[in-house]
């Protein structure tokens, strides 16, 4: 299969980098510029290397510099924002600093006629981030876009296939991007479109037949994306030997336990335990008002209970991890195999005895897992799931919680989300309601009521580090606020949070 490295300097954007290539169906992966050296490079028969960018300065001394020798591998290089200035720098050019020559955001560029510019319109946007510039190229280059400020935006040596723009192709923000890219790709590295999801469930399922031949796999299941993919790709490979387990600690939401099983047990047939957990969460939680003190003892009660799921099944051969590769690549600092440590199976190795570890999904992007999944025939309500924090239901009924509470919580819940789907919101990346410890005075029919107040909340984000609330319209709002008060018990007051993150965070504990 052909591949493109992407060569990590420690780039805000290099997961983009790589997934751009990917939407070509062209595999590309991404490794720090100190894990691995020319020769290996040249090894791995890579079509193509790209340079990302980097918060650095060439003349830095702790900046990031790579052996010059991949100037002359004879493979093509694309270097982008501080790759295009190190390209210089190994090539012999000068790059310069000067506060009037710093971009920032959508410029206007020039291109000059190339092929790497094939289709794309000049002068067009381009999002730019930088200080440094390139002041003069090397020798064999010559300049091939500018833009008011910057005299090379893109340079380029043709005979050793090397090119250089000082803006980033991988953002949205680059009019022609995209388009670039692709000319790089299949213009200049040649590549064919064999990544494909199709081939890729193929080749997966078949190696694991091989592999796992004979073995017991043992998979815990969230009922979250990964998870689930994880678990129907293995099911595939192994059946029956696939043991996963689903500790339903009773903080789910409406209906979410029963659709789980139903669908991994009735849907795809699976070897599934469901463990119903809910009392021994509640019983640990009973009093428990401090947020992170709920947190600890939910993520404590869930190895234990995997623990006493583990005595029963006695000891497996495989432990599958729903790892993807977000989890695995480390921007910068190495690539070394997290076991992934998501809060819901964080301690799990400690507790199973196994021999090895798999993780099926591990050079897959999240659109990856999700485009797997619905190939695989896994529901939507499944493959496009909103993040769920591992803890549930308990760091949104604020304070002590109840079965009641709980309860109270997943009905309002149900409706704020059934009615937020219902309007084709689509910049809701996430929405869900929280109960607020607070009760208020409230008036129905002729009866004084003194119900709780619930908090409807709804986030907008790509990475959810930061997020802003979304703006739905009120006459969504409304309809939510009139069917919770009206059909679920114990609510006497609907309000909708309008912070973002930061300064407060998505989830209210
Ligand atoms: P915060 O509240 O930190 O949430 O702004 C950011 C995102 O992470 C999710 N979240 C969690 N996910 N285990 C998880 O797997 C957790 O303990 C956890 N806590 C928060 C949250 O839902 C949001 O998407």
């Amino acid at each position: 299969m052909d591949k493109i490295l992407v060569l990590d300097f420690g780039g805000q954007y290099n997961q983009l980098i790589a997934r751009r290539v990917r939407e070509n169906n062209v595999y590309a992966e991404i490794k720090p510029y100190n894990k691995i050296t020319v020769s290996d490079i040249k090894e791995e028969g890579y079509k193509g290397v790209i340079f990302t960018g980097g918060p650095n300065s060439v003349y830095d001394e702790m900046s990031p510099h790579y052996d010059p020798e991949i100037l002359n591998a004879g493979i093509p290089i694309l270097g982008i924002c501080y790759g295009a200035q190190l390209m210089a720098y190994m090539g012999g050019g000068v790059v310069e600093s000067a506060a009037d020559s710093s971009e920032y955001g959508k410029t206007i560029v020039n291109f000059k006629n190339h092929a790497i510019f094939k289709d794309v319109k000049s002068p067009s946007v381009c999002f730019m981030s930088h200080t440094d510039y390139i002041a003069k190229t090397p020798d064999s280059f010559t300049v091939i876009a500018d833009t008011d400020k910057c005299p090379c935006a893109a340079m380029c040596d043709d005979k050793r296939k090397l090119y250089a723009v000082q803006f980033h192709p991988e953002v949205t923000q680059s009019e022609y991007g995209k388009q670039i890219i692709s000319n790089i790709v299949f213009d200049i590295c040649k590549c064919s479109k064999d990544w494909v999801m199709d081939s890729f469930i193929e080749t997966t399922v078949s190696s694991f037949k091989e592999k796992l031949s004979g073995k017991k796999v043992l998979l815990a299941l969230s009922g979250g994306v990964d998870s689930s993919v994880a678990a129907v790709l293995l099911h595939k490979a192994v059946g029956p030997n696939l043991v996963c387990v689903f500790v339903d600690h009773g903080l789910l939401r409406k209906n979410e336990g029963d659709f789980v099983e139903k669908t991994f047990k009735d849907k795809f047939g699976m070897n599934l335990i469901r463990v119903n957990a809910e009392q021994r969460f509640l019983d640990k939680l009973k009093g428990v008002t401090e947020p992170e003190k709920k947190r600890k003892i939910i993520g404590e009660e869930f190895i234990r209970v995997f623990e006493d799921e583990g005595k029963k099944i006695g000891k497996v051969d495989v432990l599958a991890q729903g790892t993807i590769y977000p989890d695995v690549i480390e921007s910068g600092k190495g690539d070394s195999a997290v076991i992934k440590s998501h809060h819901n199976v964080g301690g799990l190795p400690d507790v199973i005895s196994f021999d090895e570890i798999v993780e099926p999904l591990r050079d897959l992007f999240k659109d990856e897992v999700r485009e797997v999944g619905l190939k695989l025939g896994i529901p939507k309500e499944l493959v496009f799931r909103q993040p769920f924090p591992g803890p549930g239901l308990a760091v949104r009924v604020i304070g002590e919680l109840t079965k009641e509470k709980l309860d109270t919580l997943r009905d309002a819940d149900a409706i704020f989300r059934e009615e937020v789907d219902k309007a084709g919101i689509t910049d809701a990346n996430q929405y869900f309601a929280v109960l607020t410890n607070t009760r208020t005075v409230g008036v129905m029919g002729d009866a004084r009521t003194y119900g709780y107040t619930l908090a409807l909340r709804s986030v907008t984000t790509d990475d959810f580090m930061t997020a802003e609330w979304t703006r739905i319209p009120f006459e969504v709002l409304e309809i939510a606020s009139h069917r919770i008060t009206n059909e679920v018990k114990g609510i006497s007051r609907v309000v909708y949070d309008i912070t973002s993150k930061p300064p407060a965070t998505v989830e209210w504990e």
